[in-house]
């Protein structure tokens, strides 16, 4: 053993004490959120700790037999300030547990450092298909979706419905190059052709000239991924520059989820896929519901699910230990076998810890992201480049 080894084999001896001893003195488990609770994303993290505070009350205050005590941190999806920031949690605070975040960048960020410092990770949004790609591994865990999952599902909705020639469009960030691709890969292997590909620095909306370009190319469709604030703005825009009634929108679901009160009538008809929606007919949707919203007063997205089961996954992996972090293997043993019993559906993970999930189409009516048809059955990530 050179000295470098064996400093790093005494500070993991010396972690594997001091969680022992922590346990034994009945220590409150320590979670670490960060999410973006300024920008365009900050209705989404405030979705997310609403969902995971609302399993941890239902648990009586408990994960794993643990009080939680939680340390927060605003990462305004700004991937630059990301190390940073995660490392308030990791070494400034001595968190357990990270739960994060919206943003993929700053998502890829967190997974380094949770990889770098043996911490556990839950991703309660963000899809960087890296985290359960090159990055997977028995500490890395995902509630939510592969930016692939929602972009994939949508271009087999598209192609099905007969259109040859589509344009796209998103945020030129991991999320919406991601997103894209999965978009196109579904999409041309039914013969379907993109013929541009527009992007606009994140968070910009400044949308008009690229609205202009769409109208020039008159393409059959426009696929989109946008979310949050952003989202809000580019379907209004979309409507007002008259293009919703002659160049019909679709999207992953992020494009009108936890937005529709503000889009009003401009997103009246249109059709995503996502993994949730606002009309699945499920008893623990039913229930979650209708507890989200005496707790907040509020309706309950497709982030506050995520939330939600961000805690599920939690509280499954650390019953198995009694409340142990450290023990790393046997968290992912019970977290793998589990059958989660989620708002959107039941789903499980898979090997590299993504859920393997059902894909629904929606149509926007009225209010809602109603659900209207299956978009692609229990489907996997392929989670390309995950060794584990
Ligand atoms: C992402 O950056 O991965 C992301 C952000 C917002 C969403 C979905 C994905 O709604």
């Amino acid at each position: 053993m050179n000295a470098r080894t064996s400093l790093t084999a005494l500070a993991a001896a010396a972690a594997l004490m001091a969680s022992a001893s922590a346990l034994a003195q009945g220590a409150k488990l320590k979670v670490g959120l960060m999410l973006p609770y300024t920008g365009t994303y900050a209705a989404l993290g405030v979705a997310i700790e609403n969902g995971f505070k609302l399993y941890l009350a239902e648990q009586g205050g408990k994960i794993g037999g643990r009080e939680v005590e939680f340390s927060k941190v605003d990462d305004e999806s700004d991937p630059a300030k990301a190390t940073e920031n995660v490392n308030k949690l990791i070494k400034r605070d001595g968190v357990d547990v990270l739960i994060g975040t919206v943003h993929s960048g700053v998502a890829m960020a967190m997974a380094k450092a949770a990889k770098d410092n043996n911490v556990l990770l839950i991703v309660p949004n963000a899809g960087a298909d890296a985290v359960t790609g090159p990055m997977c591994g028995n500490n890395i865990y995902r509630s939510s979706f592969s930016n692939w999952q929602p972009g994939y599902a949508t271009g087999e909705v598209m192609a099905k419905k007969g259109i040859k020639k589509a344009v796209t469009i998103t945020w030129k960030y991991a999320a919406g190059d991601e997103s894209v691709k999965g978009f196109k890969e579904a999409f041309t292997k039914s013969g379907g052709e993109v013929v541009k590909e527009l992007t606009l620095p994140f968070p910009n909306v400044e949308f008009q000239a690229l609205l202009t370009e769409i109208a020039a190319i008159k393409p059959d469709a426009v696929y989109t991924f946008f979310a949050g604030g952003g989202a809000v703005k580019f379907v209004k825009d979309y409507d007002a520059a008259g293009l919703k009634k002659s160049i019909p929108l679709y999207g992953s679901g992020f494009l009108t989820d936890g937005t529709l009160e503000a889009q009003g009538a401009s997103a009246d008809g249109l059709f995503t896929a996502l993994h949730y929606g606002d009309s699945l007919d499920n008893a623990k949707d039913k229930s979650f519901r209708l507890a989200y919203a005496k707790s907040y007063k509020l309706q309950p997205d497709v982030y506050a699910v995520q939330g939600y089961d961000a805690a599920q996954i939690l509280g499954i992996g650390l019953t198995a230990t009694k409340g142990d972090v450290s023990k790393k293997a046997e968290f992912a043993a019970a977290v793998e076998k589990a059958k989660i019993d989620s708002p959107r559906g039941a789903f499980t993970l898979s090997k590299a810890h993504n859920p393997v999930q059902d894909m629904y189409l929606r149509q926007v009516t009225g209010k809602e992201n109603k659900v209207v048809g299956i978009a692609s059955k229990a489907l996997a990530d392929p989670a390309r480049g995950c060794k584990g």
